[in-house]
């Protein structure tokens, strides 16, 4: 496999929102317990009894997630492209300093060639409707053998295939952009979800094989949060998450990927 790194011919766009003082997306996440902890319960269960050297949570934001990887790696790097989510990870994770920090953006790493063992990437895709650069470039600085966690909004989940299914259509392959009509005439960033089957077909291509899947956040829903509770809720989620994998349940999908060794 040709590792040399790909020259990107333009600065991609990051998501600028991320740098609005008026946005904080720390408390973006007041209220929605059950959705953080379900993402961290998927995090453990896909490296569950692993150990690595270095691992990097490429688009960490302020390092809500990258504190999880302590436990499984020696060292921990958060890239992450918004110097306020920086900031605000300097605060954040001031107990974790084994956790370093670096402004980077998902489609030029600036890390050697296979010098990663880990890579987690999660609620960064719904950024990137055409996300095959970024994809290359995490293969580019896996080592062979190495692990990689994506997280990304499933455009094909239960609700939505009955939608379409509905109006006797099926869900689109291609990537959906969600936003509303204002915010695209505003040119706002790009928020879309993907079809499961598009983002595994890309991930083969750049290198990836496809070692585990989960459905997660599979009960989101604010009346059954209210109904339930955030325990029984997190207790039932621990038994749909690989339960309900095979049906790209859920409104998000969760992988576990192993940089191929090129070997067959
Ligand atoms: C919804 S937040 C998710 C943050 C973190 N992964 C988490 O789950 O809490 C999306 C993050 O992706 C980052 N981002 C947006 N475009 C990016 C790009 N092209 N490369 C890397 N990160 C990007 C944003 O700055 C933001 O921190």
């Amino acid at each position: 496999m040709n590792r040399m790194r790909e020259k990107s011919s333009k600065p991609r766009r990051k998501s600028d929102q991320y740098d609005d003082p008026k946005y904080n997306y720390k408390d973006y996440w007041d209220n929605r317990e059950y959705e953080h902890y379900s993402e961290e319960m998927a995090i453990k269960r896909l490296l569950k009894g692993r150990r690595y050297k270095h691992a990097v949570d490429v688009g960490g934001g302020y390092g809500r997630l990258s504190k999880y990887l302590v436990q499984f790696s020696d060292n921990v790097t958060l890239a992450e492209p918004s110097q306020q989510q920086l900031d605000i990870a300097k605060i954040y994770l001031k107990d974790v300093p084994q956790v370093k920090q670096k402004k980077l953006q998902a489609a030029d790493l600036n890390f050697k060639d296979g010098s990663m063992d880990l890579v987690l990437v999660v609620r960064v895709l719904h950024h990137l409707p055409d996300p095959e650069r970024e994809l290359k470039e995490i293969a580019r600085i896996l080592k062979p053998g190495g692990t990689f966690i994506l997280e990304f909004a499933n455009d094909a989940h239960f609700l939505n295939r009955i939608r379409y299914a509905a109006r006797g259509k099926k869900v689109p392959k291609s990537p959906v952009d969600i936003r509303s009509e204002i915010n695209k005439k505003a040119g706002e960033i790009a928020f879309v979800n993907h079809h499961p089957k598009t983002i595994i077909k890309i991930l083969e291509q750049a290198g990836f094989e496809l070692e585990a899947v989960l459905s997660g956040s599979n009960l989101r829903s604010p009346r059954l949060k209210k109904v339930l509770g955030k325990k029984p809720l997190l207790a039932l989620e621990k038994v749909l998450q690989p339960m309900l994998a095979p049906f790209y349940f859920g409104p998000s999908v969760w992988l576990r990927l192993r940089k191929s060794n090129g070997k067959k």
